[in-house]
């Protein structure tokens, strides 16, 4: 390998940086995310903004600035970033641990759901800390889908990673993720409420088994979107009905005017611990 190539063979050395390749976890439109191994021989997960990206507007600086964000604070529920930095030629990466949890997009693909309605509750509860803690931080995730949310052997739920920039800078093709994240129309500023739809797309397939928005590509999506009412919250999979205030919950998440949608995590916190309290067991 010519010094500062990127590393294809496992034991490689990132250039500029102090991790050796694992192996490839796959490519994105952003970054490639790699599974390396540090000085301690600890496993971590590295992705770096792809190469022809990094000339491109100001997403360099951008994927820096949202990964020193996002490394600036520490919740139980947020896979943590560990470092930030640059790789030789100059583009930008960000580390986090490597978990041996089950991704989520690949429990619903293969249909190990139905989780109960208490374990549902139980994910869906630390998936919306994760957005507290990366909202009062004053970041905003922009890739809340089941891709990046990790589920614990024991039951713990981390949401990983984070998006860098709106869809409309990058090339028009359309990845599993972006299915779950607001069609949003060219210029709209920033806002949270973008994650709380990601949000409640992500509720439907754990509570009510299907999605509000049924769509084979993001343009359908988008018309779906606009010509009318999400559909209505169905059944658990394991054929337990979705209580009233929850399965309403659900519908203004994903509302297509972010006015009609809750201002915060925290009154969906409250509907969520509402209903977690009135499922317990009684004594
Ligand atoms: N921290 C991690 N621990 C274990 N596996 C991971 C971790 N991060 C990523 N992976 C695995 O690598 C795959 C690729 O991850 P990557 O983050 O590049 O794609 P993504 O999550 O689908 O999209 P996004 O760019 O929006 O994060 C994931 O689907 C997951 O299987
Ligand atoms: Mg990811």
């Amino acid at each position: 390998m010519a010094h500062g190539e990127w590393p294809t063979r496992r034991g490689e050395r990132v250039p500029g940086t102090e991790y050796v390749l694992d192996e490839t976890l796959g490519q994105g439109r952003v970054t490639l995310a790699c599974r390396v191994r540090d000085h301690d021989d600890q496993l971590l997960v590295l992705k770096v903004l792809l190469s022809h990206l990094a000339g491109a507007s100001d997403i360099a600086e951008r994927f820096l600035r949202e990964a020193r964000l996002f490394a600036s604070f520490e919740h139980e529920n947020v896979l943590g970033i560990a470092d930030v930095g640059r790789i030789t030629d100059g583009r930008p990466f960000f580390v986090t641990p490597w978990t041996k949890a089950r991704v989520l997009a690949s429990v619903i693909r293969s249909r190990q759901l139905p989780l109960t309605l208490d374990q549902a509750v139980a994910v869906a509860v630390q998936l919306t800390d994760a957005l507290g803690a990366i909202h009062a931080a004053g970041a905003i995730h922009r890739a809340v889908h089941p891709g990046n949310v990790l589920l614990g052997w024991t039951g713990h739920v981390w949401l990983a990673d984070f998006g860098v920039t709106s869809a409309s800078l990058l090339p028009a093709i359309t990845t599993p993720g972006e299915m779950y994240l607001e069609p949003r129309p060219e210029g709209m500023t920033d806002d949270p409420r973008a994650d709380l739809f990601a949000l409640g797309m992500i509720f439907y397939e754990l509570f009510g088994a299907r999605g509000p928005y049924p769509a084979s590509d993001r343009g359908s999506f988008a018309a779906r979107l606009r010509s009318g009412p999400p559909e209505p919250v169905g059944a658990m999979l394991d054929g337990s009905a979705v209580p009233r205030p929850l399965a309403d919950l659900l519908t203004s998440m994903v509302a297509a005017d972010p006015a009609s949608r809750p201002a915060s995590v925290w009154p969906v916190r409250e509907t969520l611990r509402a209903v977690a309290a009135r499922s317990a067991p009684r004594d």
